[in-house]
């Protein structure tokens, strides 16, 4: 069953409709008959709206946003690797959307959180996107695998041990919506206490809810002052190796593009443990083929990547001259959606779906070309170590209700569980955390070494400045105007 969490569909059909005569409107055919991304068909059932779609139009779609706005919907493996690896093409910069420019886009639109201009890799061409991305990607591969592993064990392993002793567990609220901002909140440089704090207002960030600026306000903060602490004192981090950069950014530079990964890589990452513990709880021939060696962990993710990929659909191309992709015109201006999961199941590159696709990694869940998610390494591990730990601990741990009774969200870019109750034989030994490694703020501080040493196997040592108490979350009156403000860069 699915839960629908789009903005209110009455919305879409305001009085922003465009005039009929609008010539950019004509190009997309009949907006009466056009399908809305954010509406109740794709909050159902996405994927049977994608296959509708391809079945209409081919490999690129015309589609509706909110605000009776027009785009176009990639839903073709190879026009998604084309529109993705061409950037001279199709720019990731917003500012060139035609909506934008012409002033039609509603300022409370749902999109703006993901696609309101901001000064990050993620929405720069060339050369400047070059310096910053960089950046980025020299610090996320200076972790070494056994030390990244090792962190993650310690993280599992400190959740674990906080629902262990029930015999019963949410493994979505207690372990998947937890890990992955724990363990980046190390590899930050972070004291372990901001891990469940941050967890929390990037959920809420994501959400747009009401305190969404404060939240957004609280992450920002944590950041400008984990950034002026390291300045002076740098150490084994992501924080520090973007500070230590030969690209030479400036602190507003590092605290955004920390914000750009704590974001990117937080929300997928649970999406991803999510669906890889269910196909791990339900499928009988995954059960089967783990016991029995035939398809390993990371097989497993592999195949979820695949099939649920944990972001179905990513704004994030615009037309930079008039072009054509997948039989359409697309003018200079033009919105390009990429249809990730849709692209995943194109009958033409997978004809028979059902067909294993065991160690095969060209699936689009981490997008291509130029912006490929510089994080999907750490993503794969967190989820393959957090739930061989979570087995480890747990070998009995099995679903308490019935497959059929699991529960369902979509947003437009999403589709995930919210829920994954289980039942597991109580370990008899106490606590595994104590027992595995020093927890503290030295030794999260610290992080892995690229040489092969990682901070677990060094003595804790004390932040020579103690952290403050993390920065209260704070109501606001006029919160789109905040968020307006922090979009834009603040
Ligand atoms: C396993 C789950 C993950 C998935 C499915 C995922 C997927 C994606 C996708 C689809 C993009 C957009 C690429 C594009 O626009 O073409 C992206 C970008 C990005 N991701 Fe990930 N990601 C994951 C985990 C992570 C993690 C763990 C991190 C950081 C530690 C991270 C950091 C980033 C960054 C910094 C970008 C922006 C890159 C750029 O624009 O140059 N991601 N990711």
């Amino acid at each position: 069953m699915v839960t629908a969490s789009f903005s209110d569909p009455s919305r879409t059909t305001s009085a922003s409709e465009p005039p009929p005569e609008c010539p950019a409107h004509a190009r997309f055919g009949d907006p009466a008959g056009l399908a809305r991304l954010l509406g109740p068909e794709a909050a159902e059932n996405p994927m049977s709206l994608y296959e509708r779609l391809r079945a209409e139009h081919g490999p690129v779609a015309p589609v509706l946003l909110d605000g009776d706005l027009p785009a176009w919907l990639v839903l073709g493996y190879r026009e998604i690797l084309e529109v993705a690896g061409t950037p001279s093409r199709f720019s990731r910069d917003s500012r060139t959307w035609r909506w934008f420019r012409e002033g039609k886009v509603p300022p409370d639109s749902p999109l703006l959180p993901m696609i309101a201009w901001q000064p990050v890799c993620l929405f720069l061409d060339g050369a400047e996107r070059d310096r910053l991305r960089l950046a980025v990607t020299d610090s996320l591969e200076r972790f070494n695998r056994r030390g990244i592993r090792r962190q993650i064990t310690r993280s599992a392993h400190q959740l674990i041990d906080g629902f262990a002793g029930r015999g019963a567990a949410d493994l979505v609220g207690d372990f998947s919506e937890q890990l992955p901002m724990l363990v980046m909140t190390q590899l930050l440089g972070m004291p372990d206490e901001y891990g469940p704090r941050l967890v929390e207002a990037s959920r809420d960030m994501v959400a747009g809810t009401e305190t969404s600026v404060a939240s957004n306000e609280f992450i920002v903060e944590t950041l400008q002052q984990l950034v002026r602490r390291k300045r002076g004192n740098t150490g084994h981090d992501i924080t520090s190796w973007l500070i230590e950069h030969p690209s030479a950014l400036t602190d507003e530079e590092v605290w955004n593009h920390l914000r750009v990964i704590l974001i990117a890589g937080n929300e997928t990452t649970v999406n991803l443990l999510k669906s890889t513990l269910r196909m791990v709880l339900t499928d009988p021939r995954c059960h089967a083929s783990l016991a029995g060696g035939q398809m390993t962990l990371p097989d497993v993710v592999e195949q979820v990547l695949w099939s649920e990929p944990p972001l179905m659909t990513i704004p994030g191309r615009w037309a930079a001259v008039d072009t054509e992709i997948g039989g359409q015109k697309v003018e200079a201006g033009d919105m390009l959606l990429l249809g990730l999961a849709a692209g995943n199941h194109d009958p033409a590159v997978r004809p028979d779906p059902t067909a294993p696709l065991h160690g095969n990694r060209s699936h689009l869940a981490f997008s291509s070309g130029p912006q490929e998610c510089p994080g999907q390494n750490i993503g794969r591990a967190i989820t393959d170590t957090g739930i061989d730990t979570l087995l480890a601990r747990l070998p009995d741990v099995g679903l308490s209700i019935p497959e059929e009774e699991l529960r369902w969200k979509s947003g437009w870019m999403t589709r995930h569980l919210t829920s994954l109750p289980v039942t597991f034989t109580r370990p008899r030994s106490g606590s595994a955390v104590t027992a595995a490694a020093p927890v503290g703020v030295g030794a999260a501080a610290e992080g892995p070494l690229r040489d092969g040493t990682d901070s677990a196997s060094r003595p804790a040592a004390a932040l020579p400045v103690p952290y403050p108490p993390p920065p209260a979350l704070r109501r606001r009156a006029s919160w789109w105007d905040s968020l307006k403000g922090w979009l834009r860069g603040r």
